[in-house]
């Protein structure tokens, strides 16, 4: 979670190089929505977050109380919902295991958890961990699933919903939160067929990634942004996979103009990705922090800027619902640093 010395000199050299180009794909018709604090004001960070058309589901993540300092790096189990019709956070039974950079998504009144990172208690390591589970929402009760295949347990990978699939790419196998420890990416990725209960294997990521957007439009999986081997190693990639056609492997797409990893990212419409913050900034005044937000247009293969995030963040997940992004919580200090903003972003079609 900590920024390290080693490859800040490169970050800055890509930045200094990557002048933005004028876009031409670019809108202006956008707004900031503010909502009620997240958990009733209970910070959230790397959590897993579903929505469904009424609710906002979080899923365990890094508690309200965790800090850089502690000498063990924290995990909940907290499971909280926010209405979209009573404009409430209710907390819910909780998931059945402490988890954070959880992989979640809701699929036909279900909320599934697949996968993610936890910690001992005893040091400052985080571990995949490939225990799966499913909340039944009309029932309020969650059942134990098979874990995912030897060697494909990790959390905080791009996910997407298509159908009844749920769809994983890159994650994080290891994560060593002290200097030169380690921060394993993946390229693999795998889908969770939620009817049958079976997991495959779909073509690998063009290279590993984690703390990567994801999102599904149409039949293309978007794999965006992220990190590949530690936290100031950001990305800019944007990569799809044709879901009907997969053995054609992933393409490559016009960069994002900031290379951001930890960002968080939804879709509006069948057209605009908006990617917002993330974590590994080089610069000293941002505490590590990245405010862009940055919108792609998904028809004409081009990217463009928009003001600075009113509440800049990292290390969240955010939901696409109503023609809306909705970003729960997330930290404003590189590693640990929750809050309990909730806001959405509206872009006009
Ligand atoms: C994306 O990152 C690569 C590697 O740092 C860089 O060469 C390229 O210019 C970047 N693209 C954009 C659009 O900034
Ligand atoms: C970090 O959290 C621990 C445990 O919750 C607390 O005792 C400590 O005071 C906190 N430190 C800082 C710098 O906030
Ligand atoms: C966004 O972050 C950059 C780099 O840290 C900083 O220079 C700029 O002032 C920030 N913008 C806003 C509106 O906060």
């Amino acid at each position: 979670m900590k920024l390290y010395a080693a490859s800040v000199t490169l970050i800055l050299a890509a930045t200094a190089a990557a002048s933005p180009a004028s876009s031409p794909c670019s809108r202006s018709n956008f707004r900031w929505v503010n909502l009620p604090a997240v958990g009733g004001g209970a910070p959230i960070q790397e959590q897993g977050t579903a929505a469904t058309e009424t609710h906002i589901y979080l899923l365990g993540g890094i508690p309200h109380d965790a800090n850089n300092s502690q000498p063990a790096v924290p995990s909940t189990n907290t499971f909280e919902a926010y209405s979209f019709k009573e404009r409430t956070w209710k907390s819910l039974t909780p998931i059945p295991k402490a988890f954070t950079h959880t992989n979640a998504a809701a699929v036909n009144g279900k909320i599934y958890l697949l996968g993610g990172l936890t910690g001992d208690g005893v040091d400052k390591i985080w571990h995949a961990v490939g225990d799966c589970f499913v909340y039944d929402i009309a029932k309020d009760k969650w059942t134990t699933l098979p874990s995912m295949p030897d060697g494909q347990g990790r959390g905080s990978s791009a996910v997407g919903i298509s159908g009844n699939t749920i769809y994983l790419a890159g994650g994080m196998e290891r994560l060593e939160v002290f200097e030169n420890g380690a921060q394993t990416s993946l390229d693999i990725v795998t889908a969770y067929d939620t009817k049958s209960g079976t997991w495959s294997t779909l073509p690998s990521l063009p290279a590993p990634r984690d703390h990567v957007g994801g999102a599904i439009i149409g039949r293309r999986f978007f794999v965006v942004g992220g990190r590949d081997h530690g936290q100031p190693n950001v990305r800019n990639t944007t990569w799809t996979l044709d879901l009907d056609a997969p053995s054609r492997g992933w393409e490559a797409h016009a960069e994002m103009p900031t290379a951001r990893g930890g960002l968080s990212m939804g879709v509006i419409g069948d057209r605009y990705i908006g990617t917002f913050g993330g974590e590994g900034n080089p610069d000293p005044a941002s505490n590590g922090v990245y405010n862009e937000t940055e919108v792609y247009d998904v028809k004409k293969d081009c990217w463009f800027k928009l003001p600075a995030m009113p509440h800049p963040r990292h290390g969240t997940v955010a939901a696409s619902v109503h023609g809306r992004i909705y970003i729960p919580g997330g930290g404003i200090l590189i590693g640990a640093g929750p809050v309990d903003t909730f806001d959405a972003f509206e872009l006009d079609l």
